[in-house]
């Protein structure tokens, strides 16, 4: 704290908090710094969760942390800046400079000269390993943030760790919702929607995420969420050999096992570097014409045949189908970790499963199918996007 205070000295700061526990932790720390010098803004981008801004505020402006925030309306903003894109990295690329941008801004209107963030040493650890770009490491990527958006970074929590923040947020009495919260990305929901962002798709994953939080919560995973993707498939000319492997190691004929691939991509890791690689979904019956719903873990072993294969970061299983094709599919994730720089995937149990592709399916008639995927991280990243 008293790093933070003479980093700052007397001038005006400016944070952004999302209500993750990162941004929320450093706020309060720099507020118990500085005081009134720290102006606290929670930037309303449309890739929230649904009432996630004020809920936030709400909690946080009350005692004990009595942190006083301001929501900026930014939504039209950054829906346009992101129009059209379909790279992972460059969607995050333009949220970034959207972000920075507004913030700028707030910054010059309001005389502040410093931003405070709460970037911690995972994000500094995966942007410079070139495993993705994080919103809110700058200085680390060779920007400078003086000469590019007008302030100084300040960052009171860049040599910590998840669990140690916590601890932290803890000893600050940041109640539980924030502190234990599970981590969100700074991009939020952006991340989420694969490919392109286009409203109704970002409306429906917005509803796929109260579904999913609400039902995976009581077997607490280290984090936990749905994503979504184009119903859009692709050619793959390995497909029918994966597929046989498959049906050997199941000891089951091919005609059971069914994969397809996916025309959207996913950042994925292989080699210790990032791959944006292809996604498949695995799709097995049983003899008598049932979905096949075997344990987790023996879908783990599967999902390690297919990302055997160089082009796939990522496997699907699917829970549910609709029989008619709907231009969307969602995918549910859910795993454990201690440090998220490696994850397993969670062994949620089917009942579970269900009982939440079901929810999704029938509150969001434009999805056609509901996944869980079964990829532990390598080779996939925990997001999917
Ligand atoms: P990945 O997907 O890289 O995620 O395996 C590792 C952890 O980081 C979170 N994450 C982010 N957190 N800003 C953040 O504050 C971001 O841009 C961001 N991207 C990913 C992710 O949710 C997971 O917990």
């Amino acid at each position: 704290m008293a790093q933070t205070k003479k980093l700052i000295g007397k001038e005006r700061a400016l944070i952004a908090v999302s209500g993750g526990v990162d941004s929320t932790t450093s706020a309060v720390l720099t507020f118990k710094a500085v005081g009134s010098n720290l102006l606290c803004v929670m930037l309303d981008d449309a890739f929230m969760r649904e009432g996630e801004p004020k809920h936030i505020a709400d909690i946080v402006s009350q005692p004990p942390v009595k942190l006083p925030l301001e929501i900026l309306d930014v939504k039209e903003r950054f829906l346009k800046a992101m129009e059209g894109l379909k790279d992972a990295e460059e969607k995050r690329k333009a949220f970034r400079e959207t972000f920075y941008k507004v913030l700028g801004e707030t910054a010059r209107k309001e005389g502040c000269k410093v931003l405070v963030q709460g970037t911690i040493k995972a994000d500094i650890d995966e942007t410079t390993g070139g495993v993705k770009t994080q919103h809110n490491v700058l200085k680390q990527m060779g920007i400078d943030p003086v000469e590019q958006y007008g302030f100084k970074v300040v960052e009171p929590l860049a040599s910590l760790y998840k669990s140690q923040v916590r601890t932290l947020a803890h000893h600050f009495k940041i109640p539980t919702d924030i502190a234990e919260r599970q981590p969100f990305p700074g991009p939020g929901l952006s991340v989420r929607v694969v490919g392109e962002i286009k409203r109704d798709k970002l409306d429906t994953v917005k509803k796929a995420t109260i579904i999913s939080e609400k039902n995976f919560a009581k077997h607490i995973p280290s984090q936990y969420f749905a994503a979504i993707l184009d119903n859009q498939t692709t050619s793959h000319s390995r497909i029918r050999h994966i597929e046989e492997n498959l049906a050997r190691l199941l000891n089951v004929p091919s005609r059971y096992v069914s994969i397809k691939a996916f025309e959207a991509k996913a950042t994925g890791i292989k080699e210790g570097k990032r791959k944006y690689g292809g996604i498949a979904a695995l799709k097995v019956e049983t003899m008598n014409g049932a979905h096949y719903q075997p344990p987790i873990s023996n879908l783990i072993a599967l999902q390690a045949e297919v990302t055997r294969d160089p082009s796939f970061t990522r496997m699907l299983y699917t829970i549910q189908e609709t029989p008619q094709r709907q231009p969307y599919v969602i995918s549910l994730r859910a795993i454990n970790t201690q440090d998220f720089l490696t994850a397993e995937v969670a062994e949620i149990p089917w009942t579970t499963l269900n009982e939440t592709a079901g929810e999704i399916l029938k509150a969001c008639s434009n999805v056609s199918a509901i996944y869980y995927d079964v990829t532990p991280k390598p080779p996939a990243t925990i997001e999917m996007e």
